[in-house]
């Protein structure tokens, strides 16, 4: 096995948090978990208390007139250090925004990438406990506030590296961690045959279920799935020497979208059996995979004229499943590849 280091996945550290904590914030809510700035209450504070009712006057005049630039001056200094943790570059130039001086506005963060709320909030983690990607999105707002979230690589709830997430991308920039990852839950897509016993994960089987059934309904003709998942061994011995020609095609183990469970290669059946993956795209199923697919949560992961961003040759078979919102949006607004979808960079060689 000859890959290289595995890249990394998180962001620059030199990125910081959009985030506006007034002065009340700063005296009533928790730091940031990732500052260690005590300030809350600390041993030191309490001795201090008679003193500061003696001072106290003269404080509150200071802090109208100070307290804000102070406090600002104080998250900035808090936050300047966090790492990131997401997955995207954010082209946001720090930025530290004043509250009003007059005002004491209630404690707030704001910014699509306050990421201890997009986590901690009921609806999210209860969605997340319960692997219900689809739920997860709805929670976060919908899609659009979904990948404004993604591609602002602040939330780590929402990471793209997650194999087990339905939004997880993987490419030639992206491997598996651990490499080795499987999938927890396997199905056979019945009643799409599988030509090779293959299983794909339970709700990518159940998809790919409704989109075969489709295709046969509308007129399209019958599809079975030559190959779902691959286990790291199973890419490995695919991969076999590797070479320039093999690097185009085949995924070097631990860098396969088969490997998540989530990716499909499909082919056209007529009553004298099935053809093979390069039949596909010239096959009336073909062609109506590629219109529809997107309707069953699956998108043609390797299209044409995109090997400088995908780091692979058109693959018209390889379906990938992202769930039904993903996949509309993706559809909807013309997007063609998942790196650009999700603001990531092209992923051209390893
Ligand atoms: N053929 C695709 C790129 C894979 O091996 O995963
Ligand atoms: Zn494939």
């Amino acid at each position: 096995m000859t890959d290289p280091e595995p890249h990394r996945t998180t962001l620059s550290t030199t990125r910081t948090r959009r985030i506006v904590v007034p002065v009340v914030a700063a005296t009533r809510t928790a730091p940031p978990r990732d500052t260690d700035a005590p300030l809350l209450d600390p041993p030191s504070t309490r001795r201090n208390r008679g003193r500061l009712l003696v001072t106290g006057l003269v404080a509150a005049v200071l802090v109208l007139g100070s307290a804000t630039a102070v406090t600002t001056a104080v998250t900035a200094g808090a936050l300047a250090g966090a790492p990131a943790s997401g997955d995207a570059a954010l082209a946001a130039p720090p930025q530290a925004a004043a509250a009003p001086a007059q005002a004491i506005p209630a404690p707030t963060m704001i910014g699509p990438d306050a990421p201890a709320d997009a986590c901690a909030a009921a609806p999210v983690a209860t969605a997340l406990a319960a692997g219900d990607d689809a739920a997860v999105i709805a929670a976060v707002g919908g899609v659009e506030s979904f990948r404004t979230l993604v591609t602002a690589g602040t939330t780590a709830c929402l990471s793209l590296g997650d194999p087990g997430r339905i939004w997880t991308v993987v490419n030639k920039l992206r491997p598996y961690t651990p490499t080795d990852y499987a999938p927890a839950a396997l199905r056979l897509p019945d009643p799409v045959r599988s030509l090779a016993g293959e299983q794909l994960r339970a709700d990518a089987a159940t998809a790919l279920a409704a989109l075969g059934q489709a295709a046969v309904a509308e007129g399209a003709g019958t599809i079975a799935m030559e190959s779902g998942y691959r286990s790291y061994a199973t890419q490995k011995r695919n991969f076999g020497a590797g070479g320039p020609e093999v690097e185009a095609s085949v995924a070097r183990p631990g860098y396969s979208e088969h490997q998540s469970g989530l990716a499909a290669d499909v082919v056209p059946c007529t009553s004298r059996g099935c053809g093979t993956m390069d039949d596909l795209a010239a096959s009336p199923q073909g062609a109506w995979v590629a219109a529809n697919a997107w309707r069953f949560g699956w998108i043609v992961r390797y299209e044409p004229g995109r090997t400088p961003t995908t780091g692979y040759i058109p693959e018209a078979w390889h379906l990938r499943y992202i769930g039904t919102d993903l996949a509309a949006a993706y559809h909807d607004e013309g997007w063609h590849t998942l790196e650009e979808f999700f603001g990531l960079p092209a992923a051209p060689t390893y």
